[in-house]
C-alpha cells in the first residue's frame, strides 16, 4: 500500500505571484515564507531565480531564512536557469530544482518547434545538470493534462534514471476531468517500471473550476504530492487551492490521506495573502471566504441553530475563523431573528417576535442586510429596553 502522507507543495511565491498586480518584493516574500513553514508545507517554491535579480534575492533569501522546509526554485530545462537556481538555493537546509519542459505535442511543436527525440534529450540533460548541484530535482512535464500517455510515461522514466525524485504532472491548461487526471496517474504507476523511485505530484490550473477535483482523484490514483497556493491564486483562473485540498482531506478519512498542514492557521494566512497580495478573496470563496460559515436563509438558520451539524461539515474555529454568522436578510426566519435579539440582551416572548418579524420583513425587504444597529431601532418601535 502506498504511504497515506500528501506532501503540500506551496508555489504562492511562484505560480501565484505570476498575478498581475500580485508582485511581492523580497520583504514580503520572506514573512510569507515563514508563516508558509509555520502553517506545515513541506516544500515552499520561493520563485524563478533566473527572471529577474529581485526574484533571484528573494529565493536567496528565503534560502537562508527556512530552516526544515524544502525552498525550491524554478527553472526551464536551460544550463544558465539551473545554473542560476543553484546558485540562489546555495544556503538552503533543504534545496530542490523544479525543472522541466513541455510534454504535449501542442507545446512542443508550438513553443519549441521541435520533436518528442529532442524534448527528452532536453529533459534528460536538465535533469543530470541539476543533479550536480543538489540531491532533490523535481521534473516537471509541461502541459501533462494533453500529452499523449506513452510519451509522458517514456519521459517519466527517462528522467527518473536522470536522477529526478519528483514528477510533476501538470494540467497547465486545467483542461482535464478528475477521471481523466486520475488515469493518467494510474497509467504512470502501472507503466513506469521505475516510478518506485519517484513520488508523482499533481499541478492543476482552475480554468474550469476543477483544479481541487482533479488534485484530489489524482491523489486517490497513488499521487503524493500536491502543488497548490493559498486562496488559490494564479495564472488566469490560479492554481489548486491549498486551503480546499487540506480540508477536503481531513474530511475524508476514508482516503486514507493526510497532510501535515495546521489547519488553524488557514484563515490567518488567507487573509495575510490577501492583503500582501492586494488580492480579494470571493466572499463564497470555499474554507476562507467571508461567507463560508453564514447561514442567511430561514430553513438553514432554523437547523443550524438546533445542531450546527446540519448546514457545517467544518467548525469555523477548525480552520482559524471567529464563529459561524446568523445573517439577516428577507430571506431570514423566526428563529434567526429571535437569536440575534437574545445576542444583543433582549428576550422576547413569542407575540413580541410575531410583531418584531413583521416589522422587520418589511425593513429587510427595502435593505440588503439588517444589522444590530436596525435591530434596537426594532426593538425600541416596540417599547423593548435590552
Ligand atoms: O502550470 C505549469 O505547468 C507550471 C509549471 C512551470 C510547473 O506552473
Ligand atoms: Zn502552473
Amino acid at each position: 500500500m502506498v504511504e497515506g502522507k500528501v506532501h503540500i507543495f506551496d508555489t504562492t511565491l511562484r505560480d501565484g505571484e505570476q498575478v498581475p498586480g500580485c508582485k511581492l518584493n523580497t520583504k514580503e516574500k520572506v514573512e510569507l515564507a515563514l508563516k508558509l513553514e509555520e502553517l506545515g508545507v513541506d516544500i515552499i517554491e520561493a520563485g524563478f531565480p533566473v527572471s529577474s535579480p529581485g526574484d533571484f534575492e528573494s529565493v536567496n533569501q528565503i534560502s537562508r531564512i527556512i530552516k526544515n522546509t524544502i525552498v525550491c526554485g524554478l527553472t526551464r530545462a536551460v544550463q544558465k536557469d539551473i545554473e542560476v537556481a543553484a546558485e540562489a538555493l546555495k544556503p538552503a537546509a533543504r534545496p530542490r530544482i523544479h525543472t522541466g519542459i513541455g510534454s504535449s505535442d501542442n507545446h512542443i511543436k508550438y513553443k519549441f518547434n521541435s520533436t518528442r527525440e529532442k524534448i527528452l534529450e532536453r529533459a534528460i540533460e536538465a535533469v543530470k545538470l541539476a543533479r550536480n548541484f543538489v540531491d532533490d530535482v523535481e521534473f516537471y512535464a509541461e502541459d501533462a493534462g494533453r500529452a499523449d500517455l506513452s510519451f509522458l510515461a517514456k519521459l517519466t522514466e527517462e528522467v527518473i534514471k536522470a536522477g529526478a525524485t519528483v514528477i510533476n504532472i501538470p494540467d497547465t491548461t486545467g483542461f482535464c476531468l478528475p477521471h481523466q487526471y486520475a488515469e493518467k496517474m494510474a497509467y504512470l504507476k502501472n507503466n513506469v517500471p521505475n516510478i518506485d523511485k519517484a513520488i508523482l505530484s499533481c499541478h492543476c490550473h482552475n480554468d474550469l473550476g476543477l483544479a481541487t477535483a482533479n488534485s484530489i482523484a489524482g491523489a486517490i490514483a497513488g499521487a503524493r504530492q500536491i502543488e497548490c497556493t493559498i486562496n488559490g491564486i494564479g495564472e488566469r483562473a490560479g492554481n489548486t487551492s491549498l486551503e480546499e485540498v487540506v480540508m477536503t482531506i481531513r474530511k475524508h478519512p476514508e482516503l486514507d490521506l493526510y497532510t501535515d498542514i495546521d489547519p488553524k492557521k488557514l484563515l490567518p494566512i488567507s487573509r495575510l495573502v490577501s492583503e500582501t497580495m492586494r488580492m480579494v478573496v470571493q466572499p463564497n470563496k470555499a474554507v476562507v471566504g467571508d461567507n463560508a460559515f453564514s447561514h442567511s436563509s430561514g430553513i438553514h438558520q432554523d437547523g443550524f441553530l438546533k445542531e450546527a451539524s446540519t448546514y457545517e461539515i467544518i467548525a469555523p474555529e477548525e480552520v482559524g475563523a471567529d464563529t459561524s454568522k446568523i445573517v439577516l436578510t428577507a430571506r431570514s426566519g423566526r428563529s434567526a431573528l429571535a437569536y440575534r435579539f437574545k445576542n444583543l440582551g433582549y428576550e422576547f416572548d413569542r407575540n413580541q417576535v410575531d410583531e418584531l418579524y413583521n416589522r422587520f420583513l418589511k425593513l429587510a425587504d427595502s435593505k440588503k442586510e439588517i444589522n444590530d444597529k436596525d435591530l434596537v431601532l426594532l426593538a425600541e418601535s416596540i417599547g423593548a429596553l435590552a
